[in-house]
């Protein structure tokens, strides 16, 4: 199934939260709100939107309040995809040049800061302060996730426990909070909130472990950027770790990433990207990934059966499978 498809049903509340996304960057200073739109406007999934109300059709379901949360996790997650092309030095994303390469790093950094201002002044909307606890205690484990990334960079010697407890901070936790805050700014008891935490905790691992697969796998089409980007920039992703644990290419891989290594960035990485074909890293990595995701299914079991249960399962699969 598409994506489109799954969001058939929310399409017209999304078309309300896609407006309240453009005018909540619009500001009187052109820069900002250009490199703003430029992310905005060149797409995306919007999942962790859609996952916030999906998770509010648990509650009492209104999207005045639901979009004063909606809104700003996509924001956040905007905010975070500026800063990680800084990072990850990306020239392209969504298929359009990063803000870091169409301007430069500088305004990067204060373009990021900025959609993060916005985001946090619509949450700030909303009276629960647990919403405002939850959301700054993912946001301060999303930054220890991309700074453990970097201190990671060309460790070859990283565990696959270092590596999900790294995914867990920089990606999971945030599609996490999406569906325990829709479910909380709906009002839903506590066990309902966090039943939906727990599947998009286990769904979030699943796509980001699914990310890194597509880095190795995919093509520019699909992913909207060259592959190969995280084993160029030295990120040692799940496939790369359980590819190294293969007797029979580890020798080659590893000196091969010490050769990307010492050029800098300069190399290209399709032979690396070639050892690690040959090797199980890659299915061993799927299959963790489909764990995750059996996880989150059965999170939604405990809840009752609404059409968003339906919905939420339809997308984990899709996440589980997912080529774009
Ligand atoms: C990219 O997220 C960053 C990760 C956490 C892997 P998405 O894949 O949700 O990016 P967009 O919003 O669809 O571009
Ligand atoms: C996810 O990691 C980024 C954040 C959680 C901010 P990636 O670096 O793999 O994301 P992409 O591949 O650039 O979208
Ligand atoms: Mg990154
Ligand atoms: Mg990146
Ligand atoms: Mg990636």
């Amino acid at each position: 199934m598409k994506l489109l498809d799954l969001y058939a049903k929310m399409k017209g509340d999304l078309a309300q939260i896609e407006k309240e996304l453009e005018q909540s960057v619009a500001d009187d200073h052109a820069l900002l709100n250009d490199a703003s739109l430029h992310l905005l406007k060149a797409g995306g999934k919007r999942i962790r939107p859609v996952f916030v109300l999906l998770a509010g059709k648990f509650g009492d379901y209104r999207l005045d309040v639901m979009k004063r949360v909606a809104v700003p996790l996509e924001l956040i997650h905007m905010a975070s995809l500026v800063h990680d092309d800084v990072i990850d030095d990306a020239e392209t994303r969504r298929g359009q040049l990063t803000v870091k390469s169409k301007w430069d790093n500088r305004i990067a950094m204060y373009t990021g800061d900025y959609i993060h201002g916005k985001a946090l002044s619509i949450a700030s909307q909303l009276p629960n302060p647990q919403i405002h606890q939850i959301l700054s205690g993912a946001l301060v484990q999303m930054c220890i996730g991309e700074i453990e990334q970097i201190r990671d960079f060309f460790n070859t010697g990283q565990s696959v426990r270092n590596y999900l407890k790294r995914i867990r901070r920089k990606t999971a936790l945030l599609i996490a909070i999406s569906c325990k805050l829709g479910a909380i700014a709906a009002g839903t008891d506590q066990k309902t909130a966090n039943l939906l935490y727990r599947y998009g905790y286990n769904v979030g691992m699943a796509f980001q472990i699914r990310d890194d697969l597509l880095d190795l796998y995919g093509t520019e089409k699909q992913i909207g950027k060259p592959p190969g980007s995280d084993m160029r920039q030295g990120n040692i992703t799940l496939p790369v770790i359980l590819a190294l644990q293969d007797d029979r290419i580890r020798d080659a891989l590893l000196r091969e990433i010490e050769l990307i290594r010492a050029g800098g960035g300069a190399r290209d990485a399709s032979l690396a990207i070639d050892i690690i074909r040959k090797s199980a890293g890659g299915d061993l990595a799927d299959r963790l990934a489909n764990r995750y995701i059996k996880k989150a299914l059965r999170a939604l079991e405990g809840l009752p059966d609404i059409a968003a249960k339906k919905n939420l399962n339809d997308i984990a699969h899709f996440v589980g499978k997912r080529n774009y």
